[in-house]
């Protein structure tokens, strides 16, 4: 039998986060939504892509949880989320109470799932995922550093007019304007960025890439799903194929970069034991301090939590 992957929320990024999970075959997929039909008419069109793009996982939409018991990874995208003019913080009353009952509905019927958390202010969520689901730190951590070094590496690769593919790259911190893009740590085929682009123009790729969230939700009057999903997928599959990925993450810190009982973003291992080891890189003092005033904008949205 096929191992089980959830998907709890049937939008934007939910529906992204299943086909590219299915689309890989090593699971089947459960959808669950509260909207009737809604995850059983994305979980019958993704199966009818299978024959074209040739996978055979088997995909279930549902509006209940039986469906998802014994499933390895749990990803939570239920949720509102942004429109344009709001912050990330701006959904945390309301996703607070949503990402409180899916993931206490969810580990009733999975108990020993890894819980990756996508839903929106994410470090906070992630608190909401822990302290509900009482997990261990290692098998409750969230999607955000992933899709925010791909925005950065995108803007890098555009600016040097090299493949995306060969531009390394570390953006750190909370999900949030304040996020800290590691330059120190930013290459472009092992040439260190800082030789191939001005200061200037650094720092305004940096901040472009802060805000790089909120570009896409001006266009498009709502958040994005294509690089969230596919960040979230990458997750999935480093965990369930136990990869040992090192990857941006949001874990929770006990110590590591002098934070202390907060999750943020950092670089760590993943594989089938969810997060192995959180990775310690070497930061500028001026990056350090970036990284504090980061979590301290994350400490101020846990602190309007409920719990
Ligand atoms: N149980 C299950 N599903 C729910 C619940 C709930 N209690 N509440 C809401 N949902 C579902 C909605 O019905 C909707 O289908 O969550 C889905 C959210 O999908 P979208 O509105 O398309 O939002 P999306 O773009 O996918 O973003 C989801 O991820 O990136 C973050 O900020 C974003 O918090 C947001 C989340």
């Amino acid at each position: 039998m096929r191992r089980k992957v959830t998907v709890i929320g049937a939008g934007m990024v939910g529906r992204t986060v299943a086909q590219e999970v299915a689309r890989r075959d090593y699971a089947d997929v459960v959808i669950v939504d509260i909207v009737e039909n809604l995850p059983q008419g994305i979980a019958l069109d993704i199966n009818q892509a299978g024959p074209v793009l040739g996978y055979e996982a088997n995909v279930v939409g549902s509006n209940g949880y039986e469906e998802t018991a014994g499933s390895s990874v749990v990803v939570v995208t239920a949720g509102v989320p942004r429109k344009p003019g709001m912050s990330r913080d701006d959904l945390v009353t309301t996703n607070e109470k949503i990402v409180g009952s899916v993931t206490e509905q969810a580990i009733a019927h999975s108990p020993d799932a890894t819980l990756i958390v996508v839903s929106n202010p994410l470090d906070a969520m992630c608190h909401v995922a822990k302290n509900v689901s009482g997990f261990p730190k290692e098998r409750v951590f969230g999607q955000a550093g992933i899709l925010d070094t791909a925005r950065f590496r995108t803007f890098i690769a555009r600016e040097t007019k090299s493949s995306v593919k060969d531009v390394q790259a570390l953006v750190l911190g909370g999900h949030g304007d304040q996020m800290v893009s590691v330059v120190s740590a930013t290459t472009v085929g092992g040439v260190p960025v800082t030789k191939l682009v001005s200061r200037d123009r650094i720092e305004e790729i940096v901040e472009r890439t802060a805000k790089g969230g909120g570009e896409v939700v001006d266009l498009l009057g709502t958040s994005a799903w294509y690089a969230p999903g596919a960040a979230t997928a990458q997750m999935v599959h480093a965990v369930m194929l136990d990869e040992k990925r090192v990857l941006p993450c949001t874990a929770y810190l006990e110590g590591e970069y002098g934070v202390d009982g907060l999750y943020m973003g950092v670089p760590v291992k993943l594989g089938a034991g969810g997060i192995e080891e959180v990775v310690e890189l070497e930061l500028t003092e001026d990056e350090q301090t970036q990284l504090q005033e980061s979590a301290d904008a994350v400490r101020e949205v846990v602190g309007v939590l409920s719990s």
